[in-house]
C-alpha cells in the first residue's frame, strides 16, 4: 500500500508570525507559532496522517548555513522512511528561493519535498498560511509529485526556478521565463509539466562545519559602479563573488576590472543578472551563471567550493 504519512518541518517565517492587530499585515513578528500550532489551525488536516518537527524558528532573512545543513539532514532522514510519502517545510518567503535551490541541488529527492510559506501572518484577517499549508500537504501526497517544489498561492513552482517577485502581494512568487509546474484547486493538483531534474550532490556535499563553508558574496552592477567593494571583499578573504549584472549580465568596466583582478587572485566569479527574468546569454570575460538568479548562483558557487571531508 502507498505510504500516506507527511512530515511537516517548521522553520518559522510569516506563516508562523503574529501581530497585535488582525489588520496589521506588515508590523508583525515572524516565527512565533510552532509548526504543530500551524497544523492545528487547519481543520482539513485533522484527518491526515501527519508528524511535525520544529527544525528552526526564525525570520528567514536571518537564514544561515547551519540551519540549511540541519534542515537538509532532517528532510533526508524523513524522506528515507518507507512510511513517509513526502515532506513539507514551512518557511519564510524572504529566502525561500535560496533554501529551495539548495535542497534541490543537495537532495533532489524522488519523493516530494514541498516548501510553503505565507505573505500574511497567522493573525491576519485574510491569512494565506492555512490554505498554503493545506495545498502543500496535498502536493506531498499527490502521486505525480516529486523533487523539491514550492506550493504557494494555489500554484506549484519548481525549487530550481522559483523566485520571490513581490514584497506584499499574496501571489509573491514566479519562475522567471518558466511558468508554474501545477495548480492546486479544491484539493487536487493539475500538472502542466514535470520539474527540472538535477544530479543530487548528496548530504556529504554539505557535511562540513558550516563555519568552514566558503564565503561567497553578491555585488550589483549599477550606473557609476566601481571596484571598491570587490577590492574590499578580496582583502577580507572572500572566496567567491557573484555579480548581478545589468541586462544580459553586463558589468561596468571599472567593476569588471576589479572582478577580473579578483579572479586572477583565485576568487571564483559568476556573472548573473539583476533582471527579474531571463538567463545570461553568451560568453564574456567573466563566466555566466546561465539562468540562475544571483542568490541561486551564490548557493551554486558555494556548493561547488565546499570542502569535502
Ligand atoms: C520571513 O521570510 O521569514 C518573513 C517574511 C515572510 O515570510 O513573508
Amino acid at each position: 500500500m502507498a505510504s500516506s504519512k507527511v512530515v511537516i518541518l517548521g522553520t518559522g517565517g510569516t506563516i508562523a508570525g503574529t501581530a497585535a492587530s488582525a489588520t496589521d499585515a506588515v508590523g508583525y513578528a515572524a516565527a512565533q507559532l510552532g509548526v504543530a500550532q500551524l497544523v492545528a489551525a487547519v481543520p482539513a488536516l485533522a484527518s491526515r496522517s501527519l508528524e511535525c518537527e520544529q527544525v528552526a524558528q526564525l525570520d528567514s532573512k536571518d537564514m544561515d548555513h547551519a540551519t540549511w545543513q540541519r534542515l537538509a539532514q532532517r528532510a533526508a532522514h524523513h524522506l528515507a522512511r518507507p512510511d513517509v510519502a513526502g515532506v513539507v517545510v514551512t518557511h519564510g518567503t524572504d529566502t525561500l528561493e535560496e533554501t529551495a535551490y539548495l535542497l534541490h541541488r543537495v537532495l533532489a529527492p524522488a519523493k516530494p519535498l514541498v516548501l510553503t510559506a505565507a505573505m500574511r501572518p497567522a493573525t491576519a484577517l485574510m491569512t494565506d498560511g492555512p490554505q498554503n499549508l493545506l495545498d502543500a500537504v496535498t502536493v506531498a501526497l499527490d502521486a505525480q509529485a516529486g523533487g523539491v517544489v514550492v506550493a504557494f498561492g494555489g500554484r506549484v513552482w519548481a525549487g530550481a526556478e522559483v523566485r520571490k517577485v513581490h514584497t506584499y502581494r499574496i501571489d509573491a512568487f514566479a519562475a522567471g521565463d518558466a511558468g508554474p509546474l501545477a495548480t492546486v484547486e479544491e484539493g487536487s493538483v493539475r500538472w502542466s509539466r514535470a520539474a527540472p531534474k538535477t544530479q543530487a550532490l548528496g548530504l556529504a556535499a554539505i557535511a562540513a562545519d558550516p563555519a568552514r563553508w566558503p564565503r561567497v558574496e553578491i555585488v550589483l552592477n549599477h550606473a557609476g559602479a566601481g571596484g571598491m567593494l570587490v577590492d574590499a571583499l578580496v582583502a577580507q578573504g572572500v572566496q567567491g563573488v557573484v555579480v548581478a549584472g545589468t541586462g544580459n549580465g553586463a558589468v561596468h568596466h571599472v567593476l569588471e576590472a576589479a572582478l577580473l583582478r579578483a579572479q586572477g587572485a583565485g576568487v571564483r566569479v559568476l556573472r548573473s543578472t539583476r533582471c527579474a527574468s531571463g538567463p545570461v546569454i553568451g560568453e564574456a570575460a567573466l563566466p555566466s551563471a546561465g539562468a540562475l538568479t544571483a542568490v541561486q548562483a551564490r548557493v551554486e558557487l558555494m556548493l561547488q567550493m565546499l570542502p569535502t571531508e
